[in-house]
């Protein structure tokens, strides 16, 4: 099980004083690959012009650089403006298969000054990977990850 509270401590620590959203977004992912178990993928989609997102940093395997808002799981979670938990994507109509390996996923937006600035996506190739504890791990790390955006 991941220690968010170790995770969201180093997030903090190598954020802290750092101005720039492309630095702490790439160690955030990088943070997120080395100290989660079973997980294939993860990192950022940014918004762009309000109506999509695009492919920002992240750890893991190519994936697809655009996702219009209301589609997938990361374009579900922009537009419903909550986290979006899905045990079995082959059971979410509309996910988007980036890689067909890809069993279970966790989306959370991320806010900028009331807007949604992106979203942090996590893929595992284990179904049911992620537990209301990483939801509740995650969602802390993605506050820590709003107090530096600039
Ligand atoms: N599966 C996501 C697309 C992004 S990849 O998982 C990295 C979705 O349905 O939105």
């Amino acid at each position: 099980m991941t220690d968010y509270k170790e995770l969201n401590a180093c997030a903090k620590a190598l954020t802290e004083g750092v101005g720039d959203n492309i630095a702490n977004l790439a160690n955030i992912s990088a943070l997120l690959f080395q100290m989660m178990e079973n997980v294939s993928w993860a990192g950022f989609y940014i918004a762009k012009d309000g109506g999509k997102l695009v492919l920002g940093p992240f750890q893991g395997r190519p994936a697809c650089t655009e996702i219009m808002c209301g589609r997938g799981v990361c374009g579900t979670a922009m537009e419903r403006k909550t986290a979006v938990v899905v045990e079995d994507v082959h059971l979410f109509p509309g996910h988007i298969a980036c890689d067909p390996r890809s069993r279970s996923e966790i989306v959370i937006p991320i806010f900028r000054e009331g807007t949604v600035f992106g979203v942090l996506d996590i893929d595992s190739e284990e179904k049911g990977r992620f537990t209301d504890a990483d939801l509740e791990g995650l969602t802390a790390l993605v506050k820590t990850l709003e107090e530096v955006l600039v």
